[in-house]
């Protein structure tokens, strides 16, 4: 067992005897003759349990457990009494005291007592960080600095409400991570979140997706489907790339946002439209609506609250807490031990332009991460990195030849995936991150394109 126990009893033969047990066990033990002798160690000296006797001259027993819950709240007490008395048992549990062992106690149980009282220590102490990391969370993740802290207060006071509101921000800002953290701290948390990109959706499927269509509505309608507004039903909608829609689209959602329904295809019946809108654009809206492009009256309804999200660039403080977060998740993909970032490294993260934002900063950091076998990140591996992506191109191995006519896209792709994976020995981990895709997706490319 692994832990300091603090004896509190007033018999020396008593403290002694623990103590030789308690060493015995790899145990830490302190000995007090009495409560004030306990309190004053308690005050120098950490311990993780305390055997407290219920019977002390000084003070007894219930004072000191008072004291100790008041003073050291963490300190998990085991009260040891001479006499089986319930009403003191009684009180002493509702002090706080974790358990109560009669005297002398048993060895054994004395021990499983403790060990057992270790553990919920370990338990309490890991709800306690979580509680804590919880609180802090939005700071934790998005940054401190003065900028993102106004972004902050924003999200903290427009959760609360179920106004629907519009995100602003360049590629990669983080638009649709704060649009899932604004669900996560509503009152609809508990509901889904489901993100639309407003721009993948064909024009002729786009009622269907959005609103649902009975059976028979139309040919190839051979069932029932919900649309999204329905699925989002009780949670939060996020018509991603808002800047995306066509006149057509920005009608029908015009129309669902004024009446709060909608017909599916080929229904008579309106369903009330439930999830609270959020819209995600890194266009300026306002220059859509200027130019006309975009509806006024739409831009009106949803823009109940706005959000702007600075560019990465505009907010350089944030830059080293946001590269450690994303270095480690980069370490716990890659299943590697990163300690940090190195000067070196931090000045040329702190010294580039970032037009891709969070996302570029994301997978530079993944691809260096790919270059180290862990510790400290060097600047090395940042510039060499920088340097590929200035070029506009992977590392020099990983190269498409220099094509002779124009391929598509598509072929184009399934080349890239070829020579990551075969550049990677077919580690799929390693060849997303260096494609900057998620393992899921890289997955789905490889099944599509029958690379396996
Ligand atoms: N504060 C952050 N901490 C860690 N990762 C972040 C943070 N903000 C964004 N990211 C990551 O950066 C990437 C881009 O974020 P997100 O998709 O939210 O941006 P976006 O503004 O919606 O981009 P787009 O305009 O392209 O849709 C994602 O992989 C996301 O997980
Ligand atoms: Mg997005």
């Amino acid at each position: 067992m692994n832990g300091s126990i603090l004896i509190i009893d007033d018999e020396p033969t008593i403290r002694k005897a623990f103590t030789i047990l308690l060493r015995g066990e790899g145990l830490t033990a302190g000995e007090a003759s009495g409560g004030r002798e306990a309190l004053a160690l308690l005050g120098r000296e950490y311990f993780d349990v305390a055997l407290l006797d219920f019977a002390m001259p000084d003070m007894d027993g219930l004072a000191v457990l008072r004291e100790i819950r008041r003073l050291y709240p963490e300190l998990v007490v085991i009260m040891i009494t001479g006499h089986a008395d319930v009403v003191l048992v009684v009180e002493a549990i509702k002090l706080g005291a974790y358990d109560y062992l009669l005297k002398p106690p048993n060895p054994d149980h004395l021990l499983m007592t403790i060990d057992r009282a270790l553990e919920k220590k370990t338990l309490h102490q890991e709800i306690t960080k979580l509680d804590r990391s919880l609180a802090s969370s939005l700071e934790s993740q998005l940054g401190r600095g003065p900028v993102i802290r106004q972004v902050i207060e924003d999200i903290r006071r427009v959760a609360a409400s179920d106004f629907s509101l519009i995100i602003e921000g360049e590629t990669g800002t983080g638009k649709t991570l704060i649009a899932s953290l604004i669900h996560g701290l509503s009152r609809r948390a508990d509901g889904p979140f489901i993100a639309i990109d407003m721009g993948a959706i064909p024009e002729s499927l786009l009622e269907s997706e959005l609103f649902g269509h009975e059976k028979g509505a139309f040919t190839g309608a051979d069932r029932k489907k919900k649309g999204y507004f329905e699925l989002a039903r009780g949670g939060t909608l996020l018509l991603d790339e808002l800047q995306n829609l066509t006149p057509h689209a920005q009608g029908k959602i015009l129309q669902v946002v004024e009446e709060k329904s909608f017909y599916p295809v080929g229904g008579s019946k309106p369903v009330s439209a439930d999830p609270r809108i959020i819209g995600a654009t890194n266009a300026d809206l306002k220059e859509a609506v200027a130019s006309g492009s975009f509806r006024q009256d739409l831009y009106y309804r949803l823009n109940e609250y706005r959000i702007s999200l600075p560019p990465l660039r505009q907010r350089p403080d944030d830059i080293p807490l946001l590269a450690a977060r994303l270095l480690t998740e980069a370490a716990v993909e890659l299943n590697r031990n990163f300690t940090g970032l190195d000067e070196a490294a931090l000045e040329l993260l702190a010294g580039h332009p970032w037009p891709g934002n969070i996302r570029e900063l994301r997978n530079v950091l993944r691809r260096a991460a790919l270059l180290c076998e862990g510790g400290q990140l060097p600047g090395k591996m940042i510039s060499q990195v920088l340097d590929g992506e200035n070029k506009g191109a992977m590392p020099a191995a990983m190269a498409l030849p220099g094509p002779t006519a124009p391929i598509s896209l598509e072929e184009a792709e399934k080349t890239t995936i070829a020579q990551a994976l075969a550049h990677t020995d077919s580690n799929r981990t390693h060849a997303a991150a260096i494609l900057g895709i998620t393992h899921k997706t890289l997955l789905a490319k490889i099944k599509k394109y029958g690379l396996e």
